[in-house]
């Protein structure tokens, strides 16, 4: 018999961001958080795990590469915390089922998209993690109890198991057991509604997620004002402009929740630039996009949001995908690798008359 699972989980990137920790082992954050769930194969994780009598430890390949699992380090805590489900919830319950908890595991991941580079890989590696775990083990658990899981290996990837609009609730029991995600709505609610991921540095960061938010925990004054008076009441309004399908409301909490998470890497000691120029030329291009429409109709048209990485994502109405995409490019060109989905370029690399 072969026991062997392969799944994939895509990203979700962060509206209302999650940065800092109450407690580091459980990963319980200081606030709760709200992300969308991409839905194209763009940037996804997909990880195989097999369990075998044969093998003699738990081990785990990261784009091919072996990574070593560390004693009571995060990947060891999902790792023994899904056998435990499997013996609780299968083994105990049918004795003619396999005994796959006792078995190691081997498991390979591979990420479409850059990892470590602040499009959230850790988000979608972890989720991915979890649901190969679960489909290989055939645990019949509902996405809630997984995301406590995939909360201990990286806490944004409690929200990747769940599709459309995902809150992190932060909770407030020591155990954890209360913070896991909840969908807000299924992607279905708002189809038209898109995210143009701009890949502006595609190397590793230098302060990982991990390392940066605990430090802005330790020194961040503004940490303290965020996550008490700004996010609770952010959470809310944004919940309800995703539910009213309220673009504008929905762009604005973005914006401005983006721009307090990189004020409050700024304001740790010493101080964590995740942005850069080009970045900050991005948030020029949409702030001046959307004054024009704002004098026009009242109304913003786009959203940028920046995780800890250079890297921006925009997030429109798909009747604005064409026009932002030929203004993204006209300023940041990217002849060689950018895949012209609608068709706009010529092969000179100039802009086609009337491109579809
Ligand atoms: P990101 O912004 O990409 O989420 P982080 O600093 O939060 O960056 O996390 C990156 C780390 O997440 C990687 O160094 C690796 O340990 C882990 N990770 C990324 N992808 C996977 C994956 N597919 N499977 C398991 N772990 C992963
Ligand atoms: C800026 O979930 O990567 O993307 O829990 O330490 O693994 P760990 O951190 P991680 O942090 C994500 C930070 C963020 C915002 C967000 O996704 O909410
Ligand atoms: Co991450």
């Amino acid at each position: 018999m072969v026991f062997q699972a392969t799944t994939s989980a895509p990203v979700n990137i962060a509206c209302i961001k999650y940065w800092g920790k109450r407690d580091t082992t459980l990963i319980l954050p200081t606030n709760s958080s709200l992300s969308v769930t991409l839905d194209q194969d763009h940037l996804r994780s997909t990880t195989s795990s097999r369990a075998d009598p044969s093998f003699t430890s738990d081990r785990l390949w990261l784009n091919a590469k072996e990574e070593i699992i560390k004693d009571g380090g995060r990947m060891s805590t999902c790792i023994k915390e899904m056998k435990r489900l499997r013996k609780q919830l299968v083994e105990d319950t049918d004795p003619n089922a396999p005994k796959l908890s006792t078995y190691h595991v081997h498991i390979a991941s591979y990420n479409n998209f850059p990892t470590a580079a602040g499009l959230a890989s850790s988000a979608s590696g972890f989720a991915a993690l979890v649901s190969s775990l679960a489909a290989l083990y055939s645990l019949p658990c509902p996405p809630t109890t997984l995301s406590l899981i995939a909360r201990q290996g990286s806490g944004s990837a409690c929200r990747s198991l769940q599709g459309g609009f995902v809150a992190w609730e932060q909770g407030s029991q020591p155990t954890g057991l209360d913070s896991h995600a909840v969908q807000i709505a299924p992607e279905s609610h708002w189809p038209t509604l898109h995210a143009l991921i701009c890949v502006v540095n595609d190397a590793k960061k230098g302060t990982s997620s991990t390392s940066g938010m605990q430090r802005t925990v330790e020194t961040s004054p503004l940490l303290q004002h965020r996550i008490k008076n700004v996010v609770p009441q952010r959470m809310v309004d944004i919940s309800k402009a995703i539910l009213d399908k309220d673009f504008d409301a929905f762009a604005r909490i973005t914006m401005a929740d983006s721009n307090q998470f990189h004020a409050v890497a700024l304001d740790t000691t010493p101080p964590i630039f995740y942005m850069n120029d080009v970045s900050r030329a991005i948030i020029a291009v949409v702030e001046e996009y959307n004054r024009v429409w704002v004098e026009k109709t009242g109304k913003v048209k786009a959203a940028y949001t920046f995780d800890a990485g250079p890297n921006a994502v925009i997030y429109t109405e798909g009747e604005n995908v064409k026009e932002i995409i030929e203004i993204i490019v006209r300023f940041f060109p990217q002849q060689e690798t950018f895949k012209d989905p609608f068709g706009l370029f010529a092969n000179d690399g100039g802009l086609k008359e009337g491109g579809k």
